[in-house]
């Protein structure tokens, strides 16, 4: 079993080390690891945010851990090279469609959500996030208006195909948690969001053991925040999932806490923390590994097939809060290598 190790930019080296410690401890047979440059590391050791030998990496590899892209340094250049290209050629090329958020509160975590604590409580969530289409690989450009004002565009799209094999991911992990699936557009203004929504009605009749809902985006923005405990599963598209998987970290407590899943056909997976790079902490060693964590774990659980040693990683980190283990994002004072510490004196 092959992981690649793409730590990238930012604070994502601190959080992708702290994560192979806790796998190393584990001491899964036959398990091994390459490491490879992405993001503005890559561009600036190699010109490129997705370098060739990291593409083929990632092709091989049983799965990919992530840390994460992104360098205000790089923020002139031109898109195609710009740190974030390297996820999105990642999702692209390996043809990495659904990404699975889950968002739910360590019950010592409840006080650090920016909601009330019984609101909090109930969170446990799924979003299930489409990243393979949408406005983010649409065409864009600039261009100007024939009354010479520069004009910038990204055209929303999305085929029936596409919609389809998310809706099924989005029924499927319904099915296998409290059997209730919302899917969030914005149908009462958008043609692709009409579409989506026909299609999603069209796959329920597969699934007729599943609650289907439909909520527009703003209103699902709302409701998160109202009341998230009426969520089971959300399915949604690539630009609402981005913006409502980063509400729902905060709704949790931190956006340190959140792992991410992002699965192909062939469940090869990209496994990273939905927070970004960090730039303002990052070497500070502030940042909270937990996220990273417990992505590795999802990667044992849906990319390598060991549950239980994914359960494992799950009860280490839970039993590191229960045992107190803070960092600054969760209001505490431990760095990024005492929360590793933490978690793994907790795994033993
Ligand atoms: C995410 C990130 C990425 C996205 C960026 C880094 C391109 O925000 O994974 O949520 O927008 O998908
Ligand atoms: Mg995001």
């Amino acid at each position: 079993m092959l992981i690649a190790l793409f730590p990238g930019d930012g604070i994502g080296p601190e959080i992708v080390a702290q994560a192979k410690r806790v796998l190393d401890a584990l001491a899964i047979p036959g398990i091994r690891y390459e490491e490879g440059l992405v993001g503005g590391a890559a561009y600036k050791a190699v010109g490129h945010p997705l370098p060739p030998e990291t593409l083929e990496l990632a092709k091989r590899a049983d799965a990919i851990l992530f840390g994460a892209v992104g360098d205000p340094d790089c923020d002139s250049l031109e898109r195609h090279l710009r740190p974030e290209q390297a996820i999105l050629g990642l999702r692209k090329e390996l043809g990495l469609f659904s990404n699975l958020r889950p968002a739910k509160v360590f019950p010592e975590l409840a006080d650090a959500s920016a909601l009330k604590q019984e609101v909090a409580s109930a969170i446990d969530l799924l979003i299930v996030r489409e990243t393979n289409g949408d406005v983010y690989f649409g065409e864009k450009g600039m261009r100007r208006t024939p009354e010479g004002l520069r004009e910038g565009y990204d055209i929303m799209s999305y085929n029936e195909e596409q919609v389809r094999r998310i809706a099924h991911q989005g029924f499927q992990a319904a099915r296998a948690r409290r059997g209730k699936l919302c899917s969030v557009d914005k149908a009462n203004v958008l043609e692709t969001s009409q579409l989506w929504r026909d299609v999603v009605i069209e796959v329920s009749a597969d699934y007729p053991d599943v609650a289907l809902s439909h909520m527009y985006v703003d209103n699902a923005a709302m409701q998160l925040v109202r009341n998230p405990g009426q969520f089971d599963v959300i399915v949604t598209g690539n630009l609402f999932g981005d913006i409502l998987s980063d509400q729902a970290s905060m709704c949790v407590g931190s956006i340190g806490m959140l792992a991410s899943a992002t699965l192909n056909d062939s469940n090869q997976g990209l496994y990273e923390p939905i927070h970004g790079s960090a730039p303002d902490i990052a070497g500070q060693g502030k940042a909270n590994p937990l996220a990273t964590v417990l992505s590795a774990g999802m990667m044992l659980r849906y990319s390598l097939n060991l549950p239980e040693q994914a359960d494992r990683i799950e009860a280490a980190v839970a039993k590191a809060l229960a045992d107190g283990a803070r960092s600054f994002d969760l209001g505490g004072t431990m760095n990024t290598v005492e929360m590793g510490d933490a978690v793994l004196a907790a795994l033993n």
